[in-house]
């Protein structure tokens, strides 16, 4: 079947106002990168006119600024699921412009296809090759696209002149059946392949094709901080003395690293560290730092949904295409954070946390209990299931002016009864098998910032229970950052 070739102006002419679309890709890699744009510019020219255009966006996760940034300053949002990170959505959302619902990333596609979200009028895929029946090799990234490609009405292809057809091997697109008739999800090692290289579509919903020809847009990293090196550190040392106790099987456990900074200072240490032995990875995203284990053979493989590279890396991968292609397998995001299989293959989950509490609850998504910043993303899907979890942030913010340990998260995402081991650059809190008053002692003596110790000591003899709290003063240490700017004026005395 010939398709129809499209500007990204004419693609974006079809959508209408109140239209729900479904995009391809999981962070930037393998998002569409022209018709969103051509979709903001449209948006502001109807609000111009007076007229209201907004769409309700679904995506597999955080996606870049060619989708949120343009569509949140245009305002064209209604509703938007299941993961941003953009600074100017991240604005409309706080200010009641958008509908955001972050979700669980395991769980977004079967909801959609539950009907729980309503139809899916478009899907937009990023290709680096089509065949004329409908057969799609995807992007660097794969996010829940197959499951909007199967209930879109229609579907517009960006494809990609940047992306090498080569890539054609990497992807491991495979769909669980709905509940009661599923069936187990057939990955008993990270490295092991259970559905088809291409995405198929339906040939007749294609209305049109548009022409790219750009890389993901990811920046590259900036060089770790000595804070985020200092975590990197205890968190190696951690999987060091674990392994080396024999609580760590052997042939050691697949790992999921998380974004940002930190989680590239991990896995680089774990590149370095000579007591560790060689890993695979069971994550959803990949980052620049996966690459050269992969190439120094580290890493012996990385099951992931993205390959979140810079625009340099990924240059590098496309120039080394033979050497990696056997290396990377992408998958849904339902299956590469899927439960099931991250209980089954004992997955030791590394992640990313605001704040954390005294007895080991912990916040990664609202800015002092109320702001969002960018949603749970896939650390729940993993956190819950993990092998052992584990979580880290720096002892303080802001100069001092915030402890990122506190009496009582402001906002819980994942509780007490998940988290297992917390590090920061003072130290590690091994939670595991403690009662929460052993707990608190563990977060105040070796992650706490010494200068919030005494008051964090102070808040727990205070408290009453078996988890010592005190409703009354339980905020105190964000009431005085909100009416001071700094919570070491936090006065824990004016409620006992
Ligand atoms: N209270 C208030 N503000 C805080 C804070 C706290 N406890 N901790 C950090 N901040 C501020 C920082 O000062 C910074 O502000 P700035 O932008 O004005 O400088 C901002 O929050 C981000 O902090 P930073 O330390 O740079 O965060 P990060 O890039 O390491 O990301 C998360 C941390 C938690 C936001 C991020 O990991 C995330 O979104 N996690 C949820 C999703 C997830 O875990 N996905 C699974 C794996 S991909």
């Amino acid at each position: 079947m010939a398709f129809n070739q499209m500007t990204a102006q004419e693609a974006a002419e079809i959508i209408h106002n109140g239209a729900t679309i479904g995009l391809s890709g999981f962070t930037a890699p393998g998002t569409p990168k022209a018709i969103t744009e051509a979709l903001a510019a449209k948006a502001v020219r109807e609000h111009e006119a007076g007229r209201p255009f907004k769409v309700n966006m679904f995506t597999g996760a955080s996606t870049s600024d060619h989708v949120d940034g343009v569509l949140a300053r245009a305002n064209a949002y209604n509703m938007r699921a299941p993961y941003q990170n953009v600074p100017d959505l991240r604005k409309r959302i706080n200010a009641h412009d958008c509908h955001y619902f972050d979700r669980h990333l395991s769980e977004m596609a079967q909801e959609v296809r539950y009907g729980t979200y309503g139809p899916i009028d478009f899907a937009i895929i990023e290709a680096a090759d089509i065949t004329p029946d409908g057969e799609i090799v995807l992007g660097c990234g794969v996010g829940n696209v197959p499951t909007y490609a199967m209930l879109a009405k229609k579907i517009f292809i960006e494809l990609n002149a940047k992306l090498p057809k080569s890539l054609l091997g990497m992807h491991d697109i495979y769909m669980p059946l709905d509940p009661p008739r599923r069936r187990e999800i057939p990955i008993y090692a990270a490295n092991d392949r259970v559905g088809s290289p291409v995405l198929k579509v339906d040939p007749a919903k294609i209305v049109g094709i548009v022409h790219t020809d750009s890389y993901d847009c990811v920046k590259p990293f900036t060089a770790p901080d000595e804070i985020s090196n200092q975590i990197g550190r205890n968190v190696v040392n951690f999987l060091v003395g674990e392994y080396k106790s024999g609580r760590l099987p052997k042939e050691f456990l697949p790992l999921q690293s998380g974004v940002g900074n930190v989680a590239n200072a991990v896995l680089y240490d774990l590149g370095e560290s000579k007591e560790l032995p060689n890993f695979m990875m069971y994550t959803e995203v990949i980052q620049d730092a996966v690459l050269e284990l992969l190439k120094k053979g580290k890493c012996t493989f990385a099951s992931t949904c993205s390959m979140t590279f810079s625009d340099q890396t990924e240059e590098k991968l496309f120039a080394d295409m033979g050497f990696f292609h056997d290396k990377i397998l992408m998958r849904p995001a339902e299956i590469s954070n899927n439960p099931e299989v991250i209980r089954r293959i004992g997955v030791i989950a590394m992640n990313t946390a605001l704040e954390a509490d005294l007895f080991g609850s912990v916040n990664s998504t609202h800015v002092l209990g109320t702001k969002m910043m960018n949603g749970i993303g896939g650390s729940g899907d993993f956190t819950r299931n993990a092998y052992i979890s584990i979580f880290s942030c720096p002892s303080i913010t802001k100069g001092g002016a915030i402890s990122n340990i506190v009496p009582m998260v402001a906002h819980p995402d994942h509780s007490e009864h998940s988290v297992d081991i917390l590090v920061t650059d003072q130290g590690i809190a091994d939670l595991r098998h403690k009662d929460p008053v052993e707990r608190a002692y563990e977060i105040i003596n070796n992650c706490a910032h010494p200068m919030y110790r005494e008051m964090l000591t102070d808040y727990l003899k205070r408290g009453a229970g078996q988890t010592p709290h005190s409703l009354k003063a339980a905020f105190e240490f964000h009431n005085a950052f909100n009416e001071t700017g700094d919570m070491r004026n936090a006065d824990l005395g004016k409620y006992f």
